[in-house]
């Protein structure tokens, strides 16, 4: 899981290469690296660190004028965090050199061979034979020798090579890691996802397994393996270089959160006719998805808790049985699934791996594959039967929050749509979809209570060591979210429980030193809530809330709390994700951490 990026052509310098690099930090930032041609040969410049550490040790040569170059942003896998081990990587000649995003799993056996043959190894990682093999392999063709190379591989890959000899060319080529790549008049471009790319072009073309792309100054060819052309029409990306931007705030994570009303406008714009769900993309499964006996939902992480919010509204409004499984549980399972069983998949980025190999065993039964994803050309998207945007733009910061939201309103709609396939008639539907078109304006009204209310309770609660997160119902997923921003970014312990599960054991836990914070809005099971609430606190458990506003009853029994505006049990998930983010946010900042950047998390993970 790393960013790779390559750039050839007019007015090329370090520090171009260098700033590309930096859009792609969230993708891993324990080392970086760069390799670039210039009239005088191959130049390998490393680090361990952040991106602004090998920027600093590039001095004045960070403004030299280079014919290409590659660069690469770690997170590691195979050889610890150092500056051996970071990418680029070379060969024996010093001619060739290499960047990798993925894994090559039989690199132990290539590498005894490689050295048996006499090559010489400078690193511990996986990377370093790429580069051996394709110096085995090259005479006078950097195509046909990475074409070569690639018959030896096993595992994943996105590759960068070029030769000190052709510095005419960039040659890239992918299995199971993403690869963008583009070109103007005059320059060519690679790189791992578009960002590093908005600033020079729009229309860009996506790498698919087994294709190798030769990129020049204005001109991309795509082969593959077995050298013949593929020709394929570009991808124009609307998004805009300036959101991947931080806008003036402090940290993306922030300025993410702020964009959501707009994100929430993304999201539903188009969705909704007539007052009901709209979902072209759906049209071609109508008739399975009418004959469905039941749905099965895999995702991970912040995702899999906007699918626990999708199950429990497909539940009670489309009278359908839905299955969710985490995907890194759902890939190892003896999967009962039939032909034409719905398998609903959501990922934001679309790369992870474990929710790609999930759907790719689930196709292998028969089951149709809808994805619910952020990144148009992602492999996830690329392999299902009909994909579903949320088009909530880039996302930098590492932990989930605008995507959050985009996913639950995308749901949400998705939902009452099959409820309204299933169950034609329902009024409430039209109710829900209403206030779900008027989700973007609660959010714009709401934001800036948030924020104070947010800062004033990190302020109380930055210091505690563990909280507990409790809700029922469809606060119960909003307790896991809540937890899983809180540790993230904060590295304070949070668990998230069913409220009514404490009784059963986490009680234990609690005292004057761990904290609750009681999920706990204006429906059904709020006074069963209530009463955990009580519970906890005769065991001297400080108590925070997150309750409908003016709710009278919440304030009188808790210590603190932040309120949110009333809105349909189904809605509160959603509603209540940026007081729940920014909290998180705001402890992260009070303890020192940067929001952006978790220790040993990346924002795509594309390894098991
Ligand atoms: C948490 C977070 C992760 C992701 C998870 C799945 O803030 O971002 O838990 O939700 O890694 O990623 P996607 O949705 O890209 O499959």
């Amino acid at each position: 899981m790393c960013g790779i990026v390559g750039m050839i052509g007019q007015d090329l310098t370090v520090k171009r290469l260098i700033d590309a690099l930096k859009k792609l930090e969230y993708r891993g930032y324990d080392s970086a690296g760069v390799a670039f041609c210039d009239r005088n040969g191959l130049n390998v410049r490393k680090a361990a660190g952040r991106i602004s550490v090998l920027e600093n040790s590039l001095g004045d040569e960070i403004e030299s004028n280079i014919l290409q170059g590659i660069a690469h942003t770690r997170w590691a896998t195979h050889g610890g965090p150092s500056d051996f081990n970071a990418h680029p990587h070379t060969d024996c000649t010093g001619k060739i050199a290499v960047v990798h995003n993925g894994i090559v799993e039989n690199f132990d056996r290539l590498r005894e061979q490689l050295e048996m043959n006499g090559h010489v190894f400078k690193s511990a990682t996986d990377t370093e034979v790429i580069a051996h093999l394709v110096e085995d392999h090259y005479k006078g063709d950097l195509v046909a020798a990475l074409r070569h190379t690639l018959v030896d591989l096993e595992g994943a890959y996105a590759i960068g090579v070029i030769h000190q000899d052709q510095p005419d060319v960039i040659v890239a080529a992918r299995k199971g890691s993403p690869l963008v790549v583009g070109c103007t008049n005059g320059s060519g471009y690679m790189a791992s996802d578009v960002t590093p790319l908005l600033r020079y072009l729009r229309d860009v073309q996506f790498i698919e397994d087994g294709e190798l792309a030769c990129i020049r100054s204005g001109r991309v060819e795509i082969f593959r393996l077995d050298g013949s052309a593929v020709v394929k029409s570009p991808t124009k990306i609307t998004w805009s270089e300036d959101s991947a931007e931080k806008g003036g705030y402090p940290h993306f994570m922030i300025k993410e959160i702020f964009e959501e009303p707009q994100t929430l406008r993304n999201a539903i714009t188009g969705r909704i006719r007539k007052g009901l769900p709209y979902f072209r993309e759906l049209e071609p499964l109508k008739e399975t998805i009418e004959k469905a006996g039941s749905i099965t939902v895999l995702a991970c992480g912040t995702s899999f808790h906007a699918g626990l919010v999708f199950q429990r509204f497909l539940q009670d409004y489309a009278e359908i049985r839905v299955d969710i499984d985490v995907a890194s549980e759902f890939r190892y399972k003896n999967l009962v699934l039939k032909e034409d069983d719905i398998v609903v998949a959501i990922s934001q980025s679309g790369e992870t791996a474990d929710t790609l190999e999930g759907i790719r065993k689930a196709r292998r039964c028969g089951a149709k594959i809808v994805s619910l994803t952020n990144v148009v050309g992602s492999t996830i998207s690329r392999e299902s039967d009909a994909v579903i945007y949320i088009n909530a733009g880039p996302e930098i910061g590492v932990a989930a929050t605008k995507t959050y939201v985009a996913q639950l309103s995308v749901l949400l709609l998705m939902g009452a749509g099959l409820a309204m396939i299933r169950k034609p008639g329902n009024g409430e539907i039209f109710q829900l979809v209403n206030e779900i078109e008027g989700m973007p304006t609660v959010f714009e009204n709401v934001l800036s209570s948030a924020d104070e209310q947010c800062q004033r309770l990190a302020r109380e609660y930055y210091q505690f060591r563990h909280f507990m997160y409790m809700g029922r119902g469809y606060s119960y997923p909003t307790a896991l979210e809540g937890a899983l921003k809180l540790k993230e970014i904060s590295y304070i312990h949070a668990t998230g429980y069913q409220a009514g599960e404490l009784k059963h054991g986490p009680i234990a836990l609690l005292d004057r030193d761990f904290p609750v914070f009681a999920i706990i809005p204006e429906d059904g099971l709020k006074s069963k809530t209530l009463s955990n609430i009580m519970e906890t606190r005769a065991r001297d458990a400080r108590v925070v809330a997150i309750c409908s506003v003016d709710d009278r009853e919440v304030s009188k029994i808790v210590n603190s709390r932040i309120e949110v505006p009333k809105v349909s049990p189904p809605l509160y998930p959603l509603v209540m994700s940026p007081f729940l983010q920014l909290f998180a946010y705001y402890v992260a900042v009070a303890r020192g951490y940067d929001p952006d950047k978790p220790r040993n998390l990346a924002k795509s993970v594309t390894v098991e």
